[in-house]
């Protein structure tokens, strides 16, 4: 009530304002804000020797999800806010929303989380995103998931919706862990094959033999075996790079592509591009100007000092997508070159080739 009164009168303020009222605002609750979505940590799960499970209280700001989005998470790191994207393990109707993050090797924001994120810290979060969503027709659709590691996570809300519309779809689940130890959410998934009475669950470990589960990665015989019709069915894929490569090539090579929809966590070891030598970039609403590289313009701005929206920094979720106003830049994951003119960029997979202006 005083949030909402306090929300209304700082809509009539001046810009600027808000920033005062939620200091303010901080001080009677932590994720009290006018204008910015805040969630406290309520609950920490371990979930695998790499993977942890967040189950956050957002502020009466955040308006849901669906299943299959994912959301941009900012927290501060020795001074400077540092934004991930992350998916909804949840489902939109459970009371805390969860998401599940696995630590990188050598990652900022994952290995911080994991080794200092504590009950009761506050995140930021965006507002929630993406297309990896179920089809319309879920009672009459052939489902099939195809999933590795952390990858399950979307796929997993997704499950939940179906169960929760008593979906009795024929589907499939095909889920690739390293070990038994690795394998997120058996226990919920075990539930879910009894709830949703067409669900077939089938495990497959990479690196441990065990008799409990099929040893194997993905390949074209598994697929035909456990599910001889994948042809007639919709299939969803979330999993590493690897994985994606040999499913993709077989729905290529049997002409589905446009049968299977994908959730990429990230292109990883982004390409740099030779330049000869260090562009002008200017930044024309802030009336700034600086030097950059060779490497992707979102990076180096961030390097120097510039605050700039971002989320996945592989050219997937669109926040740090502006305009250009002048300049040549390369699209690193494209190749294509935007030349002179006009045109929305995004800074994260982008390199710039000439000097560049930038309405941000
Ligand atoms: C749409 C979307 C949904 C996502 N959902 C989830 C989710 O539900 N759970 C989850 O755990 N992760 C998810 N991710 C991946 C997650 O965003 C990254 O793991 C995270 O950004 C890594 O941040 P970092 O600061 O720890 O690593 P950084 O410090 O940014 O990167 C460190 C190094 O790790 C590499 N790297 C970064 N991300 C990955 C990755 N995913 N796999 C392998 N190498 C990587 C980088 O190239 C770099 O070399 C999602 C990503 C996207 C785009
Ligand atoms: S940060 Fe996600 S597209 Fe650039």
């Amino acid at each position: 009530m005083i949030l909402q009164t306090v929300q209304t009168i700082s809509n009539r303020l001046p810009k600027g304002s808000s920033a005062w009222i939620n200091f303010g605002l901080s001080h009677l609750s932590k994720t009290w804000s006018v204008n910015r979505i805040k969630a406290k940590v309520i609950r920490i799960q371990d979930e695998s020797p790499d993977v942890k499970s967040f189950y956050l209280e957002p502020n009466g700001l955040w308006k849901g999800f669906l299943p299959g989005q994912h959301v941009n998470l900012s927290l501060k790191i020795n001074g400077r806010f540092q934004t991930r994207t992350f998916s909804f393990s949840s489902h939109p109707k459970e009371k805390l929303i969860r998401i599940t993050i696995k630590k990188i090797p050598g990652g900022l924001v994952t290995n911080h989380i994991h080794t200092l994120s504590k009950i009761g810290d506050i995140w930021e979060l965006g507002e929630a995103t993406g297309d990896f969503l179920l089809t319309k027709t879920i009672e009459t659709e052939k489902y099939l998931f195809i999933s590795g590691g952390s990858g399950i996570t979307p796929i997993l809300s997704q499950l939940k919706e179906l169960s929760k519309k008593n979906s009795s779809s024929q589907i499939t689940l095909l889920y690739f862990s390293k070990s038994e130890k690795d394998i997120l959410f058996k226990h919920e998934l075990n539930i879910l094959t009894h709830t949703l009475q067409n669900l077939k669950v089938i495990h497959f470990l990479s690196e441990e033999k065990n008799p409990m589960y099929n040893f194997g990665i993905f390949e074209e015989s598994i697929l035909k075996y456990h599910v001889p019709d994948f042809k007639e069915h919709s299939t969803f894929f979330c999993g590493p790079e690897p994985l994606k490569k040999i499913v993709f090539g077989l729905y290529e090579k049997e002409n589905l592509l446009n049968k299977i929809l994908s959730e990429d966590f990230g292109l990883f070891n982004q390409k740099t591009e030779e330049v000869a030598e260090l562009q002008k970039v200017k930044l024309l609403f802030r009336a700034r100007e600086e030097e950059i590289g060779s490497a992707n313009i979102l990076e180096s701005l961030l390097d120097k000092g510039v605050s700039l929206q971002h989320g996945c920094k592989s050219g997937i979720c669109n926040t740090c997508a502006c305009m250009k106003a002048k300049g040549r830049v390369k699209n690193l994951i494209t190749g294509k070159i935007s030349d002179d003119s006009r045109e929305k960029i995004k800074l994260c997979v982008s390199v710039a080739m000439t000097e560049i202006h930038l309405e941000v």
